[in-house]
Parts: structure tokens; sequence; C-alpha cells
């Protein structure tokens, strides 16, 4: 199995991407601490599926948006399963509003959620890393809007165009150390995230006929590509992104 011998640490694993995410890497032999920030029976139901899945691991709640909540995550993965060898930065929100409406407390959630979450965690595993003289891998989940302007979402085009030159810096930064960073970039993945798309079915048809493959993303399509990135296979992959879009960012076409 590919990922034997590894512990893996995936935020907002209770449920949609992040689920899907700590079901492949277990079924590839990985234990998971399963992250996220309230909803303990949706954990458990996740943590249930990774043992089903033959492996095994564990429940850690945590507000990634907070330093504090974010080492604390990572103290508790380590004394639970001993070590934590790949990172999974999932936990993602975003807020639908136009410019001018963008209150000042979605802002700093979608901020703190989604790049300092991201930043803090990934700081607090690299040390983790550090100090027992292990590489590691780090890959976060973004979006299409780390590339593409999404009007009315700019707080959260800003959270991701943020991650993107994180991974390009660390990426740099941590080789020395045998780390690799890198980001998956779904496109339009149905989970809860898009409920509302979801049940518009003009807003839905108009999506997907800008979508080349068209269709909507699944979990298993981000989460294969998430276990490539974690695995030893990545080893010489590091400061880049994969996108899993269907084709979404780059289409266009004049007829
Ligand atoms: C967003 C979705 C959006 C998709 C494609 C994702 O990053 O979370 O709301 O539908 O990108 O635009």
């Amino acid at each position: 199995m590919r990922m034997n011998d590894t512990v893996a640490l995936v935020t907002g694993s209770a449920q949609g991407i992040g689920r899907a995410i700590a079901v492949r890497l277990a079924q590839e032999g990985a234990k998971i601490v399963v992250e996220d920030r309230q909803d303990a029976d949706a954990a458990e139901q996740t943590l249930a599926q990774v043992r089903a899945a033959g492996s095994d691991g564990c429940v850690i709640a945590g507000n990634v948006g907070s330093v504090h909540d974010a080492r604390g995550v990572v103290d508790a993965a380590v004394a639970k399963l001993g070590r934590i060898d790949v990172l999974v930065n999932n936990a993602g929100v975003e807020r639908n509003a136009p410019f001018l409406e963008v209150s000042e407390a979605d802002y700093d959630l979608v901020l703190d959620v989604n790049l300092k979450g991201a930043f803090f965690m990934t700081q607090a595993v690299v040390r983790h890393l550090r100090d027992s003289h292990r590489g590691g891998r780090i890959v976060n989940i973004s979006s299409v809007h780390e590339e593409l302007p999404f009007p009315h979402f700019t707080s959260y085009c800003a959270s991701k165009g943020g991650m993107k030159m994180m991974v390009r810096n660390l990426a740099i930064e941590l080789a020395p150390l045998g780390i690799t960073v890198n980001n998956v970039a779904p496109g339009a993945v149905g989970t809860a995230i898009n409920n509302k798309l979801l049940h518009d079915p003009a807003e839905l048809s108009a999506l997907l006929a800008n979508i080349p493959l068209k269709r909507l993303g699944k979990v298993e399509d981000v989460a294969n590509a998430v276990l490539f990135l974690a695995s030893d296979e990545a080893s010489y992959v590091t400061g880049t992104t994969v996108y899993v879009d269907g084709g979404l960012l780059w289409n266009y076409s004049e007829q």
C-alpha cells in the first residue's frame, strides 16, 4: 500500500472533500487524524469510514483559524498517534457578497480559516517534523480561484491567491528539511459548500456549460490527486498546483 507507516492529519475532514481524502489515504494504509471544528458526530462518522477502509486514527477538534487551537491539534495528534507525516490543509469556507457589502466578520472568517489556518497548521507540523528529523508532505486544498476571478467572492479569492504564493515560498524554504509543499485546486465539486448552486438548475447548467468535461467534480477526483502528492511517487514534486477542475480554469473558445 502506498501510505503504509504514515500518519496523515486532514483538517476539515468531518465532511465533503476532507472526508474523502481521509478515507482514500486510509485505503492505502495511512492512519488518519480526523480534524474538524465542532461537529463531533460527523467527525466520528469519518473515523468509522477510515476504520471500514482497514486503517485507524482519532478525532481531534479545533478551530484552525486560531493559532492556539492549531498548535493544540498538532500536539494532541502527536500525543495520540506518535507522529505526523502528512498534513492536508483542507478546511475552508466561503462567503458570497458584493464587495461593497462585505463585513469585517465574514472577511476575517474566510481569511482566518483558509489562509491563516493553513499557514499556522503548517508551521506547527513543520516544527514537529524538524524536531523529529523527518521529512514530510504538506498538501493544501486550494481552488481554481487561486487563479480565476470569482465576483462576489473576493475574500475567498484573496485567501486562495495567498495559498498559491504560500506554496511557492514554502517549497523553497522547506526543501532542505525534506518537506514538499503543493496545492490541489478543485473546480466545482458536488459538496455542501455548493448547496445553493446544486439546487438552482439555471445556475448549475450555466456552470456546466463552462466545464469542458461537462460534469461536476467528485470528492474522489480530488482525493486521488492528494494521494499522489502525499505518496512517495511525488517525491520530486514541490511548489506547484495540481488542478482538478474538468478543464474549467483555462476554458476558452470562440464557438
Ligand atoms: C468554490 C465553489 C465554486 C467552484 C467553481 C470553488 O472553489 O468553493 O463555490 O463553485 O470553486 O467556481
